[in-house]
């Protein structure tokens, strides 16, 4: 793999880009449309590596799926109908994929093997094969199921009453899923909401899911009704190009379809709280997925805390705040963060590691970070550890180094932003 050299001399950044799909929104629709008889279409599929990772594994089970630019139609006879694989399911770097197939495939007729790269064999599973063991599901992998592969031979599943012990959208998922195909009503409790897009999925596709007070509940046996799935632009690919136009000098960039969900939109709350230069207009307000056109313009900055239940509103979102935080006066603190430890990387030892050798003074804590700003940042060679979220931190960070970023492995970022640098070029162009 070939080194990027970055060297952008400092541009300020204008004009407009519409945000690629949402990478959570778009693995849904395929798994909904797999699920529900009939033919389902996605309009602004989301073509990173990931969702093209769930695409693949639920042709290998017989589903058809054909793709048209950023427009999806899945046609399925029903999740009775999938057939028995004779391949082994590769879901890549997705831990989205490899964990609510989990849950899907628990409760059919299906024997099943899962397996990923070399980051998805250090991903914990168990929290997912647990609860869905509960349930009488049946899972193998190594170490008792908590790594890849996984064999799942389907099983008539029980539905369960279960308290979620981390805040994570991946495992009520795999949960609700599994709940599906159970007998009776799962219920699912979260002490911190994590992002709802099953929730609001299961419901486009004509299923009832009861709500409140962080307790979800959900009969098992309901039909899917096959429908159309309009994806929202992806917040998290949105925030690379927040912060982009909140650091760089005389910048004003608007960012049109960004997916504004609540349990989603953290980094809206950390920008304003921060003092950024920053609007919003609604676009679709009533949608399944609600999207708005955001504008942001280089902004002075300053730090602030960022804790508790925003955590899992902001998460994926970590990385690129950390770089905002090294430009802001005053000291950032993140905390409650222990779950980056175990995303594509660990998260919290890779971001402070490679700003660190920007010149960034930060710090990594037992469940997140301290990063204490303003600071000028030079030039260095960084490395993604195959994590795009890192890599496209590392690419935005070289919009303001004194010096040039060569950065490793930089293909990484294909995973859910495939586009990334034709938009850094769009907007850098005066
Ligand atoms: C996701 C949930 C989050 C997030 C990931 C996508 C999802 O993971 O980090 O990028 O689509 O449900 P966790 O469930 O592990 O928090």
């Amino acid at each position: 793999m070939e080194a990027t050299k970055l060297h952008y001399k400092k541009p300020s950044l204008q004009g407009t880009i519409t945000v690629p799909g949402d990478k959570s929104v778009s693995h849904r629709s395929v798994m909904f449309g797999a699920i529900a008889e009939g033919t389902t279409t996605v309009e602004g599929f989301l073509l990173g590596e990931d969702c093209l990772s769930t695409i693949d594994c639920f042709r290998k089970l017989g589903v058809q799926i054909d793709v048209d630019g950023t427009n999806v139609t899945i046609t399925s006879n029903g999740i009775d109908a999938w057939q028995e694989p004779t391949e082994v399911l590769y879901t890549g770097n997705s831990g989205t994929t490899t964990r609510l197939m989990l849950g899907l495939l628990a409760g059919t007729k299906l024997h099943t093997v899962m397996t990923g790269d070399a980051s998805i064999a250090k991903r914990p599973m168990r929290r997912v094969a647990d609860p869905l063991r509960l349930m009488g599901a049946h899972i193998t992998g190594r170490e008792n199921g908590q790594y890849t592969p996984v064999a799942i031979q389907g099983k008539e599943l029980t539905a369960i009453d279960y308290t979620m012990p981390v805040a994570s959208a991946q495992v009520k998922s795999a949960i609700l899923l599994a709940g599906l195909r159970a007998q009776g009503t799962t219920v699912v409790r979260e002490s911190e909401v994590s992002r709802d897009h099953t929730e609001r999925m299961l419901r486009q596709f004509g299923a009832q899911v009861d709500v409140e007070d962080g307790v979800v509940s959900f009969a098992g046996g309901q039909k899917l009704t096959a429908t159309h799935v309009k994806v929202p632009g992806d917040i998290s690919s949105a925030a690379f190009f927040l912060v982009a136009g909140a650091i760089t000098k005389d910048s004003h960039i608007v960012l049109k379809n960004v997916g504004i969900n609540p349990t989603r939109d953290g980094i809206i709350s950390v920008l304003a709280e921060m003092g950024a230069n920053m609007t919003l207009k609604v676009e679709d307000e009533l949608a399944a997925e609600p999207t708005a056109e955001v504008t942001i313009q280089s902004s002075e900055l300053k730090g602030i805390t960022i804790e508790g239940a925003l955590i899992p509103r902001l998460i994926d979102e970590i990385p690129i705040i950390a770089l905002l935080a090294t430009q802001a006066q005053g000291t950032t603190v993140i905390k409650n963060a222990e779950e980056l430890k175990v995303k594509e990387t660990d998260r919290i030892t890779a971001v402070v590691t490679e700003l660190k050798k920007l010149g960034a003074n930060i710090e990594a804590t037992d469940d997140g970070m301290i990063i204490h700003g303003p600071t000028v940042l030079h030039g260095a060679a960084l490395q993604s550890y195959g994590d795009h979220r890192i890599g496209m931190m590392a690419a935005i960070a070289a919009l303001i180094t004194e010096g040039e970023v060569v950065l490793d492995d930089a293909e990484c970022i294909a995973v859910s932003y495939p586009t990334f640098f034709e938009h850094v070029e769009t907007l850098s162009q005066k």
